[in-house]
């Protein structure tokens, strides 16, 4: 099965001139969807994690699932100021401005291996930040995980851990 046919291109979309990757056909094909999550627990399985941090929001639809398939726990990467108790934070430089992710500061123990799930690697900022972010708290990135890659950007240039994309489009 070819999983590029289930992804939709939209162009223009956020802004003029970008050419968005809609992964929400391949959600709402029960079977697409079954297949993507099965070659992507045999990617992430090989890293032999013990959590799985998926990246808000559109993170979260791959790596929950994948925690269950895998028997993991699965922890939240959310945008600054949206999870109760104890953050840690990590701020990171945007093409204009700077934005924060944050994590609770409990939800990963010194030496757990640690695989990060985004849907897009685009830029790398967001998923660098992740990185660096669960590395303060200790945790071992062991690997990091995309459905997709937009290779034309090198986005895997600015990540300090090994990363594999399910697709890419160049
Ligand atoms: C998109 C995408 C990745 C990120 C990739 O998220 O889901 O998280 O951008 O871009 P980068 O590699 O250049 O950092 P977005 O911020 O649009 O938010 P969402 O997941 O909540 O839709
Ligand atoms: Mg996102």
């Amino acid at each position: 099965m070819d999983i590029k046919e289930y992804i939709r291109g939209i162009p223009d979309f956020p802004k003029p001139g970008i050419l968005f990757y809609d992964i929400s056909t391949l959600l709402s094909h029960a079977d697409a969807w079954q297949v993507a999550m099965g070659r992507m627990a045999r990617i992430i399985g090989a890293y032999q994690p013990d959590v799985l941090v998926g990246i808000e929001s559109r993170g979260f639809l791959v790596a929950a699932p994948l925690a269950l398939k895998l028997g993991c726990g699965f922890v939240m990467a959310r945008k600054a100021g949206k999870l109760p108790g104890g953050t840690i934070s990590h701020s990171y430089d945007l093409e204009y401005g700077s934005d924060t992710i944050e994590i609770q500061d409990d939800a990963i123990h010194p030496g757990q291996r640690v695989v990060i799930l985004d849907d897009l690697l685009a830029t790398g900022g967001t998923l660098s930040a992740a990185i660096q972010l669960c590395k303060k708290v200790g945790g071992d990135v062991v690997g990091t995980s995309a459905l997709i890659e937009l290779t034309f950007l090198n986005g895997r240039d600015k990540l300090d851990a090994p990363f594999e994309a399910l697709i890419s489009y160049d």
